[in-house]
């Protein structure tokens, strides 16, 4: 079954008190409301551990916002797929644009980090998306299914059901600029198509595919009304309760 995720990336924001700060309070404030999507926390990995014990992880989904591509050993500064679970983290955010373009992640890398997330357990919510000038020389298609292919598409049918899509057009991340309801749902129906393609109907329908970009509590409704869109990946709006609850109130 297909499901609707409200996920929050907070980038390199917070420091460890105030991570914990803002987890806690967002814990609260789900207290005792009838939620209709999951909730996904993506969070430095300083703090990944402290939040986790701190807050229902039965109610918030805690994730890495990366993860090696190597299993263990002489790799210094990374943090393993093995290290984020036992932090009690579920998630990993992988192939996040600015990941790609930063600090050089690459289809290769990517499906690694991939495999090795899947072989510890787990869920990663795998980013795709165009940069400005793909999506305005019509190109947005190509771009998000060479990603697709070079990444996931090496996955069993079973491997692939356990990850989750993010489409964040570059574009519209952290620029208050958002895709139209229109561009959301025409894309993200391309991407379950590709899926359907390779996997079948089951697997792409059973797939949640995430918009992100400048989703914030007005536009959050719109873009999440369409058939294809199934939740969202947060930046600016996930770093304040106040923000987030009216995303994840969207469904
Ligand atoms: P934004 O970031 O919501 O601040 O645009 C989204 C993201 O990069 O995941």
């Amino acid at each position: 079954m297909r499901k609707n995720i409200v996920a929050g990336n907070w980038k390199m924001n917070t420091t460890l008190n105030e991570g914990l700060e803002l987890a806690k309070e967002l814990d609260a404030a789900l207290k005792g409301k009838a939620i209709n999507c999951d909730v996904v926390i993506g969070v430095p990995a300083t703090h990944l551990a402290s939040i986790a014990a701190a807050i229902d992880t039965t109610k918030i989904g805690v994730a890495a916002e990366n993860c090696a591509d190597k299993v263990s050993g002489a790799y210094t500064g990374e943090i393993s797929a093995a290290m984020v679970v036992s932090t009690g983290a579920k998630y990993v955010i992988l192939g996040h644009s600015e990941r790609r373009a930063y600090y050089g992640e690459t289809e290769t890398t990517l499906k690694e980090k991939t495999l090795l997330a899947l072989a510890n357990g787990l869920t990663p919510i795998f980013c795709i998306g165009e940069v400005l000038e793909e999506r305005e020389s019509g190109k947005h298609f190509d771009v998000v299914k060479a990603q697709i292919e070079g990444s996931v598409f090496n996955l069993s049918a079973e491997e692939f059901g356990k990850i989750v899509l993010a489409y964040e057009p570059v574009w519209a991340i952290g620029t208050g600029k958002t895709a139209s309801a229109a561009q959301a749902q025409e894309i993200h129906a391309f991407i379950r198509q590709t899926v359907a393609a390779k996997y079948g109907a089951t697997v792409a329908d059973d797939c949640s595919i995430l918009y992100g970009g400048s989703c914030n509590g007005a536009n959050a409704k719109e873009l999440f009304a369409n058939p294809d869109v199934d939740g969202g990946l947060i930046g600016g709006a996930a770093l304040a309760v106040d923000k987030f609850m009216p995303i994840i109130e969207a469904f």
